[in-house]
């Protein structure tokens, strides 16, 4: 198995096995630091950071100084092209033309993609928007290994902004494809994203438990938990006993304690008024002395804020600065595997697991776009060159999932493609929900998302146009 010249953009980039063999690098790395000084002599990095950024970039600079190469390095969008209107596109054709790989952080959703598809050079995402963070998720993976010699069967607890950190949606799926319970324990108003939780369930097999407020016993008060995953190692284990279970998986301790802050700048001004920052829960000595916690890794992937009380720092449960300082070593594997300065060597039967559905795909330039406003491709310098892609992940209902920021899309109305070939009155538009959804083959089918749009391009409702028909 080769990684070279492949890029990170999401953590399903990397097998477990892959995944695996990067951990047996990093830790050989780390034990002879000085000798690594050579493995990528003449390679030339770009850093890209258009968002703050302490220990990424840091990390993945030194990681390449430690390797030898060399790092050049754009830090403010408004010091590049891109406050001229370049799109990303162009950008990464030229920065590709210049050095060997890059690592990219940008604050558009799907970003990262759009550099990996244009550069012609490997492309390391170092966190776009709110969508993923897979080196974070390494460095987190990394450390829990390294602690407690597997992932497997571990419960490891999820605390903070789960809608907005993208650090928690990549660690949520490596967790899972590990085969780790997570327990979700979010903010008010800040649960796992929908198209998180299809991608957990259907993707990665397992399945989720929703708790209701009534399911929480009282003690739970300062633990209360939204969800848990079960991996498809035992899957029924929840189902069997729905009322017992959230008590019998707090009973047997956590293992790690997973603590995020509110990500701030990716709140609208209405959340911002919503005291989401009032709300939000902490994690200090107190909440350690619960007899669960006794043995629990306290991680955070930093920068702090409020979330994390400073008197834990003390405690020997504490890993956030190891996590930080592992960034290095585990970033340097990454780096000289994607550049093939190291060659990988992944055992068959670890490589099994990446995963993977062949969603019908949706590709048309006209009558539906992504909804995130955050999305890479509706900003106005990307809408010249990126058409619209979707994957169509059920069709009762109709959901669409957008192949760059993954958010889900559920359309009203659809129309076939073959409405020529009878009259002009055939061209019609139904309501998605009606059976035409299933009849139209997916290379046929053209989705609105409006009554509008569909009438715009000179459709007519059919009997099946009502919504809920
Ligand atoms: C995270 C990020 O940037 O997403 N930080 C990091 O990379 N260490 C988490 C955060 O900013 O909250």
């Amino acid at each position: 198995m080769a990684l070279a010249n492949r890029s990170l953009v999401i953590v399903d980039d990397l097998s477990n096995g892959e995944i695996e063999a990067l951990f047996s690098l990093a830790d050989e790395m780390s034990g002879s630091m000085d000798e690594q000084f050579g493995v990528c002599h003449g390679k030339i990095m770009a850093s890209l950071f258009f968002e703050p950024s302490t220990r990424t970039r840091l990390s993945f600079e030194t990681a390449m100084h430690r390797l030898g190469g060399s790092v050049i390095s754009a830090v403010d969008v408004r010091a590049t092209s891109l406050a001229k209107g370049e799109s990303i596109a162009d950008m990464a054709r030229v920065v590709g033309s210049y050095a060997d790989i890059i690592v990219i952080r940008h604050p558009w959703e799907g970003a990262a993609k759009v550099v990996a598809d244009y550069a012609g050079v490997p492309v390391i995402n170092a966190g776009d928007g709110s969508h993923e963070h897979p080196t974070q998720t390494l460095c987190d993976l990394y450390t829990i290994r390294k602690e407690r010699q597997t992932i497997k069967g571990l419960k490891i607890a999820l605390w903070g902004d789960l809608k907005y950190g993208r650090a928690i949606h990549s660690l949520t799926y490596g967790l899972a494809r590990f085969g780790a319970t997570i327990l979700f324990r979010p903010g008010p108003g800040l649960e796992l994203p929908e198209h998180v939780i299809r991608k957990l369930t259907t993707e990665y097999g397992g399945e989720l438990k929703r708790y209701e407020a009534q399911d929480q016993p009282v003690k739970r008060e300062p633990f209360p938990l939204d969800a848990i995953y079960i991996t498809p190692s035992s899957p029924h284990q929840l189902a069997m006993m729905p009322d017992v279970s959230i008590q019998v998986e707090l009973k047997t301790g956590v293992d790690a304690l997973y603590v995020t802050r509110l990500q701030m700048e990716r709140l609208s001004a209405r959340a911002k008024r919503q005291g989401l920052k009032e709300s939000y829960p902490v994690v200090d000595k107190k909440l350690l002395k619960e007899k669960e916690f006794k043995r629990t890794l306290v991680m955070h992937p930093l920068p702090r804020i409020d979330e994390l009380a400073y008197e834990v720092d003390a405690d020997p449960r504490s890993m956030y600065f190891k996590q930080a300082a592992r960034g290095v070593p585990v970033r340097m594997a990454l780096v000289a595997f994607l550049l093939g300065t190291k060659e990988i060597s992944v055992s068959r039967e670890g490589d099994s697991f990446i995963p993977k559905i062949d969603y019908p795909v949706y590709r048309r330039d006209f009558g539906i776009r992504c909804p995130n406003p955050r999305c890479v491709s509706t900003q106005e310098t990307e809408t010249k060159y990126i058409k619209p892609e979707f994957k169509i992940v059920s069709s009762q209902p109709l959901t669409l999932r957008c192949v760059y920021c993954e958010h889900e899309v559920y359309p009203q109305y659809i129309a076939s493609s073959e409405w020529h070939d009878g009259t002009l009155e055939n061209k019609k538009y139904h309501s998605a929900a009606s059976h035409w959804t299933r009849r139209i083959k997916p290379e046929n089918l053209i989705i609105f998302d409006s009554q509008s749009e569909a009438e715009v391009h000179g459709f007519k409702p059919s009997h099946y146009a009502r919504v809920g028909h």
